[in-house]
């Protein structure tokens, strides 16, 4: 009796300890997505036909800053989106995240529609509709039409607003009888420092002393970030309350805004430290979730930035303050935050706005000696948590996650395979806890032009043959991993 007693005791705590590590896409609420992503310059290709004008990402990359790799061509998706569509609904997405190019639907940013990028987007929207996946839209992914950098300064001028409300209100009107989901920003945060202070991503701003690795004498980095971070909420916001009272009651869509975080740890349990980690969270998501959130930027901020802060009328706080249905969270890897009393002006140039923010980044010795990123997900759910504890449990969909590997590696991915796992069962537990999480798209869909590393790099499910015309598409372990959750497989331990 005694001996039958045990073995019962010990099959049940091993198939207890293996049942915790152990999920299902069942396990999670009905409704959640499953999705992958990419953007428009990074996959569509066919950059001069059919009308398109260049955009600030066509001009970045025509610089020759990743050695002459450009997105011209890119997957090609312009012209194999049904063959993509077709490859998505046999890996079983929910969803697609991509983006519309402005300059593709509206030439040169502005005025009348381009009838080929109109039927290019309705093409797409609804293949993807007619295979049973959900189009999750992006409006402003790095890609702002060149005529209206040229014309008027892009970001850095408030005219932007306007143009872009009028763009968005296209996308709404032409495309929001199938598309429920909005988001008007990608990483509103990364693209105001990297363009607008570091000048390692479009339209290329910088003027610190120091230097990148190209010439740093345009634009004005201590005011610039603020500026077009300032003009991008007022776009946003407008664009937002377009959609609130125009469309939202009759497409039964939602409007949200993407921001990059990372999880920010104390370089040591100094007091210091721990506070200049909450000044890292104020300063890089606090910049646009305070905004959004409470209709203002963050105390430290205005402390710390002054007069070179711009500061919203009591109207434009109101209309900012809740114009957002959820966040979009890209989440990638841990940073460790050190405090930096001194307002030195050698701050390492790594990601910081200014040093008003008084605080140096030092990586880790496991993310800066690998090519990919370590797998952490204890760190995404201390973002969620954060979300959660900050911003009043708002909605989110994580709408980037992933890892990066060398492009021509192998299809057999296992850093891929271990990082979808890993995060994929971390948000399953945070949900449990009482995140509000929609859905989880994984970076990226394919292998794609990347953002400062060309063809170098891939994040893809898939792996694009570019020596190859056809441009031929290979499933990674990953994209097989992924399907076979998708499809509703138990992921063991
Ligand atoms: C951030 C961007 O949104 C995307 O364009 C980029 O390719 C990925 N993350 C990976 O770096």
């Amino acid at each position: 009796e005694r001996v039958r007693f045990l073995k019962l005791l010990v099959v049940s705590l091993v198939v207890a300890v293996s049942g915790a590590d152990k999920f299902s896409r069942h396990d999670f609420p009905p409704g959640f997505v499953f999705g992958a992503g990419t953007s428009a310059y990074q996959v569509e290709g066919a950059a001069d036909q059919d009308g398109r004008t260049p955009s600030i990402f066509d001009t970045f990359a025509h610089s020759g800053i990743m050695g002459g790799a450009t997105g011209d061509i890119a997957c090609d998706q312009y012209h194999k989106y049904k063959e993509d569509v077709q490859l998505m609904a046999e890996t079983g997405l929910n969803a697609y995240r991509f983006s519309i190019s402005w300059s593709r639907l509206i030439p040169n940013g502005r005025g009348s529609i381009n009838p080929k990028g109109l039927q290019y987007y309705n093409n797409l929207i609804s293949e993807l509709i007619s295979h049973g996946i959900q189009p999750h839209v992006t409006l402003h992914h790095v890609d702002l039409p060149q005529a209206l950098e040229d014309e008027y300064g892009g970001w850095i001028d408030r005219k932007i607003v306007k143009d872009f409300t009028d763009y968005a209100d296209v996308c709404f009107r032409m495309f929001g009888d199938r598309v429920q989901y909005w988001t008007t920003f990608n990483e509103a945060n990364v693209f105001v420092l990297a363009g607008y202070d570091l000048g390692n991503m479009p339209p290329m701003h910088c003027s610190f002393p120091f230097g990148y690795d190209h010439n740093c004498s345009k634009g004005n980095s201590s005011t610039e970030p603020y500026l077009a971070a300032h003009n991008i909420l007022l776009a946003h916001a407008s664009a937002a309350r377009l959609y609130k009272e125009s469309y939202q009651d009759k497409q039964k869509g939602f409007i949200g805004f993407n921001l990059f975080s990372y999880w920010y740890i104390p370089f040591t349990n100094k007091t210091e430290d721990v506070i200049a980690t909450q000044r890292a969270n104020d300063f890089y998501v606090g910049w646009f979730a305070g905004p959004l959130v409470y209709g203002d930027y963050p105390d430290v901020m205005k402390r710390n930035v002054g007069s070179r802060l711009p500061s919203f009328t009591a109207h434009e706080s109101k209309r900012i303050k809740g114009s957002i249905d959820f966040f979009g969270i890209n989440f990638y890897n841990v940073l460790h935050v050190k405090d930096n009393p001194e307002t030195l002006k050698m701050v390492p140039r790594d990601y910081n706005a200014d040093t008003a923010v008084k605080l140096i980044f030092v990586q880790d010795n496991t993310s800066s000696s690998s090519f990919e990123f370590p797998v952490a997900p204890w760190a995404l759910q201390g973002v969620l948590d954060y979300f959660k504890q900050t911003y009043g449990n708002p909605p989110i969909f994580i709408h980037e996650n992933g890892q990066r590997t060398l492009r021509n590696a192998t299809l057999e991915d296992w850093p891929r395979v271990k990082s979808l796992h890993g995060y994929i069962g971390a948000l399953l537990d945070s949900v449990r806890n009482g995140s509000d999480v929609r859905g989880y798209f994984t970076w990226s869909f394919l292998d794609l032009f990347e953002l400062l590393d060309g063809y170098n790099s891939g994040f893809g499910l898939y792996y694009v043959d570019l020596d190859d015309p056809e441009l031929r598409r290979y499933p990674k372990l990953s994209a097989r991993w992924y399907s076979h959750f998708l499809k509703g497989g138990s992921m063991g331990s």
